[in-house]
This record gives C-alpha cells, structure tokens and sequence, in this order.
C-alpha cells in the first residue's frame, strides 16, 4: 500500500511518471518534490486543495510546462529535455487533454472541432469529419455536428471537449477539472462517458479534480498537498458508510 503513490504494484513500466518534480513561478513554489507514477490503463485522480500544486503537476506531466528539477517519463522515454517541437509534436499525437472550460473554437462547429487533431495530425479533410461524425452519437451528441461551440450548452460542450480529446486515440488523457463547470448530474454524466471510453480503448488518464465523487471514478488516488504527491488513504471519499465498502472498478456505482 506504501508504494502505491509510486503506480500498481507489479505493473508494467508506468505510461507516465514524474520523479522529484520542482517548479517555481517566480519566487512562488508550485511543486516541491512531487513524484508521481501512473500504470497503463490506470486512471489516476490526483486530488488536493487549491493552490496546492495540481495542475502545475499535470502541466509538467503532459510536457507543457518544463520542470526546473526532476524528470519526466513518457512511455519509459524521458521527456522534459525534449525540445518544445518534439514535445508539442507528442502531445498532439500521444496525449488528449480536457480542462476545465472546454477550450473549444466557439466559431468552428461540434464537428470541426472534434475534427482538429485529426486534421493537425494530417488527416485528409473528409476522412477527418466523417471520423468526427462517428464520435456523435457516442457522447450523445446526435444532430449537433453543425452547431457552432459557442451555442451549445455546459455539459454538451464538455462532451465535445472529451471527444476532441480522445479522437486521435491518444495513449494518456489528462483532464484537469474536466466537470468543474458543471453541475453535479452533468458532471457524472460526462465522467461515466470519459470512463467508459478510455477504458474500451485502455487510456491511461490523469484526472485533476477538487470533488470526491468525481476522484471515486478512478482507479486510484494521490493527494497533493504543498507541492508534494502523498498516498490518499481511503476512504478519501467523503464519510458515507455504504460507500467505504463498494468495489473500485465499477465506478457509478460509487458516483454519490
Ligand atoms: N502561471 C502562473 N504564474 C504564477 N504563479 C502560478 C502560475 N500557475 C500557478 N501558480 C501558483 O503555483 C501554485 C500552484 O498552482 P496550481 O495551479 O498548480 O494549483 P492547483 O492545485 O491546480 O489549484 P486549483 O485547485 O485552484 O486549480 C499556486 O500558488 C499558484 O498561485
Ligand atoms: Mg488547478
């Protein structure tokens, strides 16, 4: 159980892994240490209060933010010494992202933006909508592919940000806050869709968020506290008896 911040015990090379990050921006520390591992496959909530450190982490993970100490591994390569071309080059082929606010092109349409990362990975323009269209009535989008982003409401707008994410089949997703804009119905909604699609495709996904019931989705918890990464000792969800003994995998099932 110790060795649980450090990725599932027995398990292949982790998917992605941060050792001894460090990170200041200016005199302010954001990360003081923090390591991290993530298994294949696994999904990991990485939960922790407020300034405490989260996003910075996922940021430096996902090869956005470049670390002033400590290594990262990408597939058991590192990549925090990569150049920003060969970085950039790997989050758009390997890695799908969903934050907060969706981050959609609210001129371009359901489909064009789903269709982006196909497109920027050099797919021929028709094959990349028709793709994009096949995504729709997976996240229950049916009949939206031609309605701008900008009018379209919180919860659909989130689900075409978790498509946009995943169409390329990247091999981790890093969502940060991906329900924080949504109420809670929606957000569990959302979530269930980002489960039930990285595992059918085995994503391994690192998921910051502030609220318990959307960390209970995951495999696994670490807490960050101070710019450190520590064990979550559960049950970190909040104190409801009849959750404490509810099984792991099956995530809607601890979704309250
Ligand atoms: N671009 C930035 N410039 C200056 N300081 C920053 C920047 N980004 C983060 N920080 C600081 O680094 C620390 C960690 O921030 P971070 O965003 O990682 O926290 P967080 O855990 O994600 O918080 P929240 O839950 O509020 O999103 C905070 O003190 C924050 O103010
Ligand atoms: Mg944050």
């Amino acid at each position: 159980m110790s060795l649980s911040a450090l990725g599932r015990e027995g398990s292949a090379s982790p998917a992605v892994e941060g050792r001894s990050l460090v990170k200041s921006f200016g005199r302010t520390p954001a990360l003081n240490g923090a390591s991290v591992a993530v298994a294949p496959g696994e999904i990991l909530a990485v939960m922790g209060p407020s300034g405490s450190g989260k996003s910075t982490l996922l940021h430096c993970l996902a090869g956005i933010f470049t670390p002033d100490a400590g290594e990262v591994y990408f597939d058991g390569r590192r990549i925090d010494r990569l150049g920003e071309t060969r970085r950039s080059e790997m989050r758009r082929r390997d890695f799908g992202f969903v934050f907060q606010f969706g981050q959609l092109v609210p001129e371009l349409t359901v489909e064009d933006n789903i269709a982006l990362p196909l497109l920027l990975g050099q797919m021929a323009r028709r094959d990349a909508s028709a793709t994009a269209r096949s995504w729709l009535p997976r996240l229950g989008l049916d009949g939206l592919g031609p309605r701008r982003t900008g009018e379209v409401s919180g919860g659909e707008a989130q689900r075409v940000a978790l498509a946009r994410a995943l169409v390329h089949h990247p091999k981790v997703l890093f969502a940060d806050e991906p329900t924080g804009s949504l109420d809670s119905l929606t957000g569990e909604h959302v979530m269930e869709l980002l489960v039930s699609l990285t595992r059918a495709e085995g994503t391994t996904v690192v998921l910051v968020t502030h609220e318990a019931r959307v960390a209970a989705y995951a495999d696994r918890m670490v807490l960050v506290r101070d710019g450190h990464v520590t064990v979550a000792e559960p049950p970190a969800v909040p104190s409801n008896p009849a959750d404490a003994s509810a099984a792991r995998p099956h995530p809607p099932s601890l979704a309250r």
